[in-house]
């Protein structure tokens, strides 16, 4: 079920101190995600971390490092980032783990300067390490050659997949890895987000199978990591997803895997949707309302014009994603079908799609110029994949908690949009 919080919520007030679009967190929602995630994963044997490319914001990380969630991390400013937040450097514990294909930019330093624990997800990343001198553990993403995910671009595993060591190059990785003299002390995987909860469980367990098989070869070996994933349900009518079966499927992988290892394997999972999607909404403003009739190319529609773009909010333009919308208020009265479309210059530039591309006019209460329409469930990969196309500045972020509101982030203006540019004459 999508979120309900702002309806409890003075919007108007935050648009106009703040404008629009904005967007809104609530730190009780994801306080209560922490807590179901900690229910199955409450530490020690059985550990969660949280995928911050979902949402990086301090604030964020700061809730999830005062929870005892850990973090893994994308990037070399991702594992600075988390440091700001508080999360600790360092391998022992490894509380920010670095998954990535590809070492860019500061990665391979920050690795070696923070000796966070690097994660290799393509075999070539060993030789990067061993040519920087790095001295330390690592860990081996595998891809074990099946995936979910709730479109095509969001199935990690499997052989269209660019994202791990494919399974039956696993063996010839782990040689070249001792040849270096890492020490692997973490195997993972992660196959997908957001498939149904029942495909999820299953693969789930086929995972369980295929790393008891490779476990021999590690002898190294301190944890298996399972990835994230887990859904969310964003469409109204869907029920939660219960997060028990998943508990016990870990907690029995914990046994047999130390079983089978003869010493204790820490079990690992790392959801980043599902600790923050139904935390924050999107706020927009309806500008005007206009029409297009039908003729020979296609049927009519009635546009409602709001001010948020896919440069803050990513997912329906890019997958069809479903985003619930409500207008801020005004639940009843009578209704009618719209197509709801941001300001850039881009046709694609609507949030009522489905996944073949298509424009889905939404059912919405009767709108008017100067409505608030609220977009649900925009927390995870909504700010984090904003963008300046069209030079618009990305959108404030707003927290409420128990002692009110804060602002996250300002509004980005012209100046951080072009703070980078320059004309310097390159040595060459
Ligand atoms: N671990 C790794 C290594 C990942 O690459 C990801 C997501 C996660 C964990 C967390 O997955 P989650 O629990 O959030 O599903 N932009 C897409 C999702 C891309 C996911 C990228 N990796 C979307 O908006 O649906």
């Amino acid at each position: 079920m999508p979120n309900t919080f702002t309806e409890r919520l003075d919007l108007e007030a935050i648009a106009e101190q703040v404008g629009t679009p904005f967007f809104l967190y609530s730190a009780q929602t994801l306080r209560d995600r922490i807590q179901a995630v900690k229910q199955i994963t409450p530490g020690g044997s059985l550990q969660a971390r949280y995928a911050m490319k979902a949402c990086s914001t301090r604030r964020v990380l700061e809730e999830v490092r005062e929870s005892g969630v850990w973090i893994d991390a994308v990037s070399g400013n991702e594992v600075l980032r988390a440091h700001q937040a508080g999360f600790p450097l360092g391998n022992r514990p490894p509380a920010i783990l670095f998954t990535a294909d590809v070492f860019r930019d500061n990665a391979l330093a920050v690795v070696q300067e923070t000796s966070v624990l690097p994660n290799v997800g393509s075999p070539g990343m060993i030789d990067d390490l061993a040519a920087a001198g790095y001295q330390g553990p690592i860990g081996l993403r595998i891809n074990p050659g099946f995936g979910h995910g709730h479109v095509r671009e969001c199935d990690t595993g499997g052989p269209s997949s660019k994202h791990g060591i494919w399974h039956e190059d696993a063996e010839r990785t782990r040689k070249a890895a001792a040849a270096a003299g890492l020490p692997i002390t973490l195997l993972h995987t992660h196959i997908g987000s957001g498939p149904q909860i029942e495909e999820f469980n299953r693969n789930m367990s086929r995972l369980v199978e295929f790393f008891e098989e490779m476990l021999p070869a590690y002898p190294d070996l301190e944890a298996i990591n399972f990835g994230g994933g887990i859904p969310h349900p964003y469409q109204p009518g869907k029920t939660e997803v219960d997060l028990a079966p998943l508990g016990e499927l870990l907690s029995s992988a914990h046994a047999s895997l130390s079983a089978r290892a003869g010493k204790s394997i820490r079990v690992e999972i790392e959801p980043g949707r599902y600790f923050i999607a139904p935390s924050a909404v999107l706020v927009t403003r309806v500008h005007d309302l206009k029409s297009t009739a039908e003729n020979d190319k296609g049927p009519g529609h009635k546009f409602a014009m709001v001010d948020a773009g896919f440069t803050d909010l990513v997912r329906p333009a890019m997958y069809g994603s479903y985003h619930h919308i409500t207008v801020h208020g005004r639940s009843d009265g009578d209704r009618e079908a719209v197509v709801v479309a941001g300001p850039l210059c881009e046709s694609g530039d609507v949030f009522t799609r489905d996944e073949r591309e298509f424009l889905e006019p939404r059912e919405l209460t009767k709108l008017r110029r100067g409505d608030l329409l609220v977009f649900h469930d925009a927390g995870a990969y909504g700010v984090q994949m904003s963008s300046y196309y069209n030079s618009l500045g990305r959108a404030p972020q707003v927290w409420h908690d128990e002692e009110g509101f804060h602002l996250m982030s300002r509004r980005e203006a012209l100046e951080d949009i072009t703070s980078n540019e320059c004309f310097e004459p390159l040595a060459l």
